[in-house]
């Protein structure tokens, strides 16, 4: 291929600038043109599409965000929406697109594939919810921040000797809050992927109080299905011990990306532009194992995902 495009997609994720970055100058160090298309599949739609050079993406690897930035398309899920981004490929003679983003944004890259697009997906998103990629751009840097959050937490939950509950991002993925909870120390932690038993961790509250800790952290992972102000409530009368919530919310979403998500950007995002350059398209590429893999597209939204249990067992066996 000699000219393809490259968007982002869904909520942004820290790493997002970087593959961006290898994209483009991949492709031109390839010889090939590239255009950055503008705000998601939105800016497919509109055409709002602009040639990209070496230099456009200079300063760009240390940040958060995105600069082409990112959209969640309502107009790409209607017919028509959906015609006119099959078009515009065409209009602006756009050979191969890469997509980097999440779940539904990947779902997208899929129906362009079936739309006669050659289309690569690329795995952007905090929540590390694709399953065929050990690791997603954005994860890495997520889990640094709800880490950072953590540590200044449980100095003022020392202080006070409270329970702390933090509320992490991750949809219906418990990675965040079980990576944040193993490396930042967590008496307890809760994700979508097994079942809670409210009793359970009270018990456990009051446990860990007469072996002699003086205060403690819960990580919440979004998709658990109870409110942390109604966990907060129910803790607060079953144990009487003091309770205070911590929501991160977007705050997991900025940032300068870690060296592991700049990396794994780097090498997926060269990729992604490497496979247009020799015609292959219709993938998604990740990484496993520390090899890049990239399966096709269908297959690679329709694996499993890697059990948690083995990471949960080991942040209830270190919170003794
Ligand atoms: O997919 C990333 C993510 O931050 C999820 O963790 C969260 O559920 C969602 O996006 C929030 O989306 P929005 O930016 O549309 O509020």
């Amino acid at each position: 291929m000699k000219r393809i495009g490259v968007l982002t997609s869904g909520g942004d994720a820290p790493g997002m600038n970087a593959c961006i970055r290898a994209c483009v100058r991949t492709a031109h160090y390839l010889d090939m043109e590239i255009f950055g298309i503008e705000r998601g599949y939105d800016g497919l739609i509109a055409g709002d599409i602009k040639q990209l050079g070496p230099r456009d993406v200079s300063d760009m690897v240390q940040r958060g965000g995105t600069l082409l930035r990112t959209a969640r398309s309502k107009d790409f899920q209607t017919e028509e929406g959906f015609a006119r981004a099959v078009a515009m490929m065409g209009n602006f003679k756009l050979e191969g697109l890469i997509v980097i983003g999440g779940n539904g944004s990947l779902a997208g890259a899929i129906d362009l594939k079936k739309a006669g697009v050659k289309v690569i997906g690329l795995p952007g998103t905090i929540d590390n919810d694709l399953p065929f990629t050990d690791f997603t751009i954005g994860f890495d840097t997520a889990v640094n921040t709800a880490l950072w959050a953590i540590s200044n937490v449980r100095d003022t939950s020392n202080a006070h000797e409270r329970v702390t509950i933090i509320d992490v991002m991750g949809r219906e993925c418990g990675d965040i809050a079980i990576y944040a909870a193993i490396t930042g120390g967590a008496e307890i932690v809760l994700v979508p992927e097994i079942p809670i038993d409210l009793d359970d961790v009270c018990r456990n509250l009051i446990e860990s109080r007469k072996r002699g800790k003086t205060s403690s952290i819960i990580i919440k992972a979004e998709g658990v299905d109870i409110d942390s102000n109604v966990l907060d409530a129910e803790i607060t009368k079953r144990t009487g011990l003091d309770v205070k919530v911590v929501v991160l919310g977007y705050i997991q979403r900025g940032g300068s990306p870690t060296a592991a998500d700049r990396l794994l950007a780097s090498i997926l995002g060269s990729k992604a532009a490497c496979l247009l350059h020799d015609d292959i398209s219709g993938v998604a590429v990740g990484q496993v194992g520390g090899k890049v893999v990239w399966p096709e597209l269908e297959e690679a939204m329709s694996m499993k995902m890697a059990s948690v249990n083995e990471l949960d067992n080991l942040a209830k066996m270190l919170a003794i």
